[in-house]
């Protein structure tokens, strides 16, 4: 397998550069792409202006739009807030903390007739600068701030984009397609009227 040079990223736009680079690429390495933003080390002063709470729900703010390749999304989960099952629509999902932690749980995709509780896989807890990966070969997931204490804050990159994705009902597997929105772009609060949301239903 080719090597390649092992760049570190200071800050968070360093690492959007290094990511730029890399999806210009159209084969990608998942290994790749995860070491190189588990390399980042999180520093608030990077990130804050997009960490943009809402009391009763996580958020989705989008930071940069990878030309086309990558959507770079900062997800503020408030305490006890959580997403419901879903799938990542056949592209790869990179799941970076950035503050805090959070419980991810993964599920099989339903059975084509099933009428029961969906499957639980694993769980695991995604400790600050660790990454996760997930698509849709190795199933399904929910992500829970757990803490009744502590936002948490993580880093996504969804590549290609998607807008639509399928939830899923966890007691019947009953799956709805939802309309993925962002809270805010490049910093600047969405406005109210395009900001109905399902996809944490
Ligand atoms: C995820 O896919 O891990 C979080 C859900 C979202 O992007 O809204």
């Amino acid at each position: 397998m080719e090597q390649t040079e092992v760049m570190k990223p200071e800050t968070l736009d360093d690492l959007i550069k290094i990511l730029h680079n890399i999806f210009a690429s159209d084969s990608i390495n998942v290994e790749e792409v995860q070491n190189i933003m588990e390399s980042y080390e999180s520093k608030p002063e990077d990130w804050k202006q997009y960490a943009i709470f809402d009391k009763y729900r996580y958020t989705r703010n989008l930071v940069d739009e990878g030309n086309g390749k990558f959507n770079l999304i900062i997800l503020c989960w408030g305490e006890g807030h959580g997403s419901s099952i879903h799938d990542h629509t056949n592209s790869h999902c990179f799941m970076k903390m950035l503050q805090g932690q959070l419980k991810e749980t993964l599920f099989d995709w339903p059975e084509g007739k099933s009428q029961g509780d969906m499957v639980q896989k694993s769980q695991r807890i995604l400790q600050e600068n660790k990454v996760a990966y997930i698509n849709d070969s190795i199933g399904l997931h929910r992500v829970e701030n757990g803490s009744h204490t502590e936002g948490a804050i993580s880093l996504h990159l969804y590549s290609p984009p998607f807008q639509f994705c399928q939830t899923f009902d966890q007691r019947t597997g009953h799956r709805n397609t939802v309309k993925m929105t962002f809270w805010s772009k490049f910093g600047e609060r969405t406005p109210i009227e395009t900001t109905v949301s399902q996809e944490n239903n």
